[in-house]
């Protein structure tokens, strides 16, 4: 069960092939933890506030309550990245067989998810889509912008300046490419036959 107030540990130790360790500790140890703490006040916050005064335009439990949903989705997401890098990059597992299933090759999949990493703003996810029993690449600008409700993460590429810009400057496809050598294959297809049940 997730609980929203722990830290989650990293599956692997720093660094990463071509991710430097200064830009894990910046990502892991201050801006992800960072989420956690700030979710954390926010839950303390929403015990005091005075709900009478909720109001659509500006109020304090509006307020919170945005910043709640941010915090939570920047915390699953973080966690969902991190969950599978440390890995060899050699795809394996029922995943890449249903990856293939649904985009017609898996090097279909890959070129999109790629692409989709060059358009979008905040994160690419891999993910299990409850509604049509199938994988979707769906990208988001913010952490709780772009998310289709029903769906369930299972690779999830964070694309935000933070995550590479210490190592490739603005050069993000190299930083894509450095991801996909980290994929950890086992874990990516644990999660998915978790989430499928098989
Ligand atoms: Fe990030």
């Amino acid at each position: 069960m997730k609980k929203y107030e722990e830290i989650k540990k990293l599956s692997f130790s720093k660094p990463l092939t071509r991710i430097s360790e200064k830009t894990i500790s910046i990502h892991y140890d201050k801006l992800y933890q960072g989420y956690v703490k700030k979710w954390q006040e926010i839950q303390e916050k929403l015990k005091e506030i005075d709900k009478s005064t909720s109001n659509a335009t500006f109020s304090d439990l509006r307020e919170l309550k945005l910043e709640e949903g941010f915090a939570a989705d920047a915390i699953l997401l973080h966690e969902a990245y991190f969950d599978v890098l440390g890995g060899n990059g050699n795809p394996e597992g029922d995943i890449v067989d249903a990856i293939a299933k649904d985009f017609g090759s898996f090097e279909a999949w890959r070129e999109e998810f790629e692409a989709s990493g060059l358009a979008a703003r905040g994160w690419v996810v891999l993910a299990y889509d409850f509604n049509d029993g199938k994988l979707h690449n769906y990208i988001a600008d913010l952490h709780n912008q772009g998310g289709v409700w029903g769906t369930s993460p299972i690779l999830v590429l964070d694309v935000y300046e933070h995550a590479y810009f210490i190592d490739y400057g603005s050069d993000r496809k190299n930083y894509i490419e450095a991801f996909f050598q980290n994929l950890n294959w086992e874990a990516i297809n644990k999660k998915f036959l978790k989430i499928v049940r098989k």
